[in-house]
């Protein structure tokens, strides 16, 4: 069977096996499909022994998105967006990188959280690697705002000057705030901070917790104090499996060429 793998550090914890297992079955496809632990200095050694090996692909996961992006000799346009590689294929022509995470959380939003996006009003919280990740795909959706609210503001600054041709062509308003000034409401609130790692609540006006949306975090686990934060305010609040699930789904596609049925996979999950 083909060979496929997720390397991260740590990796223990993932899901990416059973999740493309899951897919797999689907098809009535055998597939091989490791959890691989780099060690944090031995990214590269590991993706070439992969490719020596006859692997197909892989997923990379934290902390190693970006080492890949550098390492590809071939990138999507949404890599590049990203500035990292979620995914890789081992061509005979080199290593060919994409970044699927946007796509995933833009799919669950449609697809699982009947959260549309077009013409919307989107709160995307974060400027680090995370939020960068979902940007493209984000303002692909053409939303009328998108506002990226940051601790520190020059950070968020930085990262919107990328974007600010591909909002143009989508129509959509660009703009930048420090996060404990944004005042309006939202369609879509969007945690792409890495603070849901603690248990301090963000630092945001409980007035942007009073719109009748959706509070969406990409971390998937635990309840973080963003969720918390939104639930006590009376707001719809998803986290982040669906969009593991569906950019697992995107990096199948590449490979295989097959769209998996998402649904019942995230139901497994959800299962208690
Ligand atoms: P990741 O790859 O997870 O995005 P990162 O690139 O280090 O990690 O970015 C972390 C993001 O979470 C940043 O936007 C950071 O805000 P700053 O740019 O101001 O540092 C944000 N962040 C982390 N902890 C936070 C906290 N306690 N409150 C608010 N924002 C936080």
């Amino acid at each position: 069977p083909e060979k496929y793998a997720v390397i991260g550090h740590p990796i223990e914890h993932s899901k990416s096996p059973t999740i493309h297992q899951a897919f797999a079955h689907q098809f009535n496809k055998a597939i091989i499909y490791e959890k691989i632990l780099a060690p944090l200095d031995g990214f590269t050694a590991t993706v070439q022994r992969l490719q020596a090996e006859g692997f197909v692909g892989a997923n990379v996961t934290v902390p190693f998105k970006f080492e890949a992006f550098a390492l590809c000799q071939g990138l999507t346009e949404r890599a590049q967006a990203a500035g990292a590689v979620n995914t890789l294929c081992f061509l005979p022509t080199g290593l060919l990188g994409d970044n699927t995470d946007g796509c995933g959380l833009v799919n669950d939003l449609l697809k699982h959280q009947q959260a549309p996006l077009a013409g919307k009003k989107i709160l995307l919280l974060g400027a680090g690697g995370a939020a960068q990740g979902v940007m493209l795909p984000l303002l692909e959706q053409q939303p009328l705002l998108l506002t990226i609210a940051n601790r520190s503001l020059d950070k968020a600054q930085g990262m919107v000057a990328k974007f600010a041709a591909e909002a143009a062509r989508c129509q959509t308003r660009l703009e930048v705030q420090v996060m404990s000034a944004v005042a309006q409401s939202y369609d879509v609130i969007i945690n792409a901070t890495s603070a849901g790692l603690t248990d301090r609540p963000l630092d945001i006006p409980a007035a942007v917790f009073q719109s009748t949306g959706l509070a969406y975090d990409m971390m998937y686990g635990r309840e973080t104090p963003f969720m918390q934060q939104a639930r006590a305010a009376g707001m719809l609040v998803a986290d982040g499996l669906g969009m593991l699930i569906e950019q697992a789904a995107e990096a199948f596609y590449l490979w295989h060429g097959l769209r998996p049925d998402t649904a019942p996979v995230i139901q497994s999950f959800r299962l208690p």
